[in-house]
C-alpha cells in the first residue's frame, strides 16, 4: 500500500510541468477528486435510499433528469463554487452557465465545463456511468465568468478527464502531457495511480456504434458496419460490437483495449447527439493524448470553435488505424455521391 502514488501526490509532482503555475490548477484537480468521491459514495449505494429514478424535470435538451444527475450536478457545483479556483461553470444539466462571484477575494482563473453524470439511462440498471470534465483558462479578465470563456476551441483546454463508476471507480485525466489513470482504493478513500501513461492501441477489433440507427447512418458508415462483419482472418474480422451507451465507459474500454467509438448524425439527432463542450472535447483531448484520433468525420473535434453552450457534434474517436479506416470509407462514398 505504501508504494501507491495517490492522485494528490501525483498532481503535486506534476506541478513542475507548468513552470508559471501558482497552484490553482493543482487545487482544482484535487477538488475534482473530492467531488468524484462524494458522487461515487452515492453511486455505490444507488439501489438504496431512494436515489434511483427520475427527478421529475427535464434539462434544456429535453432529456428527463434522473435523481443522480441532479445530485452529481449539485455536488460538483458546490465543490467548484467554494473551491475558489473557477469563476464559473457550465453543465449539461444547467440551461445557462453559472457565473461565480468571489467577493473580497481574487477572481478564479479557470472555468470548468462538465457532464455530471454520463450514461444516465444506465443508472437504474447497474451499468457503468461516468462524469466528464473540461478545464479552460478564462478569456475575460475580471469578475465572474462570461459566455466567451466557455466558447473556446478544445485545443485551449488546460486539462480534461473523466471518472468512470464501473466495476471499480477510476479517474483518468490529462493536462496535455499524456494520460494517467487512478483507481479508487475504497479502504483508504484515495485515488491511486494504476494506469500510468495510457497509450491507446493503434489497432483493435472492437466497434462501438448504436447500430439500431444503421438505417439513418451515412452510406460510408453503413459500409463500414457491413465491412466489420465480414469474415477475414487476416484483419481479425468479424470485429466485436461493444456498445454500453455511456460514452465514458465505451471510450474508456476502447482506450485500454483498442477500438472505435462513433455517434454520428442520425435521423433522430441530425447534428449528432453528443455535446461538444462537455462531452466531445474532453474525451477528444484524452483520446488524442493517448495517441488516438477524434473527429466529426470531417474535421478534428478539438479545432471546432463552439458557437453555443450545448452545441452537438457527430463524434468518431478511437484507435488511429481504425478511425482512419472509417474516414476512408466515409470519403470514398462521399466521392461516389459527388461523381454521380
Ligand atoms: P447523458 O447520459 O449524459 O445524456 O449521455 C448519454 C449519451 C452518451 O453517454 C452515450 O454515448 C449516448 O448518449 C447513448 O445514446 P443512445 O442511447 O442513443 O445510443
Ligand atoms: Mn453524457
Ligand atoms: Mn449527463
Amino acid at each position: 500500500m505504501s508504494n501507491f502514488t495517490t492522485l494528490n501526490e501525483f498532481i503535486l509532482d506534476r506541478q513542475g510541468d507548468f513552470p508559471f503555475a501558482s497552484g490553482e490548477l493543482t487545487r482544482l484537480l484535487n477538488d475534482i477528486g473530492v467531488a468524484s468521491k462524494i458522487v461515487n459514495k452515492e453511486v455505490r449505494r444507488a439501489g438504496l435510499g431512494n436515489i434511483l429514478g427520475k427527478a421529475g424535470n427535464n434539462n434544456i435538451q429535453g432529456e428527463e433528469q434522473q435523481k443522480l444527475d441532479v445530485y452529481a450536478n449539485n455536488e460538483f457545483i458546490n465543490v467548484f463554487k467554494y473551491g475558489g479556483e473557477v469563476c464559473g461553470i457550465a453543465s449539461e444539466e444547467n440551461d445557462d452557465f453559472l457565473p461565480f462571484e468571489h467577493p473580497n477575494s481574487r477572481d478564479g482563473k479557470y472555468v470548468v465545463a462538465f457532464d455530471p453524470l454520463d450514461g444516465s439511462s444506465n443508472i437504474d440498471v447497474n451499468v457503468s456511468i461516468g462524469t466528464i470534465f473540461s478545464i479552460y483558462r478564462r478569456i475575460s479578465t475580471e469578475g465572474a465568468a462570461h459566455l466567451e470563456d466557455f466558447l473556446q476551441a478544445g485545443t485551449k483546454q488546460v486539462a480534461a478527464g473523466y471518472v468512470i463508476y464501473g466495476s471499480s471507480t477510476m479517474l483518468v485525466y490529462t493536462t496535455g502531457k499524456g494520460v494517467n489513470g487512478f483507481t479508487l482504493e475504497p479502504s483508504i478513500g484515495e485515488f491511486c495511480l494504476s494506469h500510468p501513461n495510457i497509450k491507446m492501441p493503434e489497432d483493435g477489433r472492437l466497434y462501438s456504434f448504436n447500430e439500431g440507427n444503421y438505417n439513418t447512418f451515412s452510406k460510408g458508415l453503413q459500409k463500414y458496419c457491413d465491412w466489420v462483419k465480414e469474415e477475414d482472418p487476416a484483419t481479425g474480422r468479424p470485429y466485436s460490437c461493444r456498445y454500453i451507451a455511456s460514452m465514458v465507459a465505451d471510450i474508456h474500454r476502447n482506450l485500454i483495449k483498442g477500438g472505435v467509438f462513433c455517434y454520428p448524425a442520425t435521423a433522430g439527432s441530425p447534428k449528432g447527439k453528443l455535446r461538444l463542450i462537455y462531452e466531445c472535447n474532453p474525451m477528444a483531448f484524452i483520446v488524442e493524448q493517448a495517441g488516438g484520433i477524434a473527429t466529426t468525420g470531417h474535421e478534428r473535434i478539438l479545432d471546432i470553435k463552439p458557437s453555443q453552450l450545448h452545441q452537438r457534434v457527430p463524434a468518431l474517436m478511437g484507435s488511429k488505424n481504425m478511425v482512419n479506416k472509417v474516414l476512408a470509407m466515409i470519403e470514398q462514398f462521399e466521392k461516389v455521391k459527388v461523381d454521380n
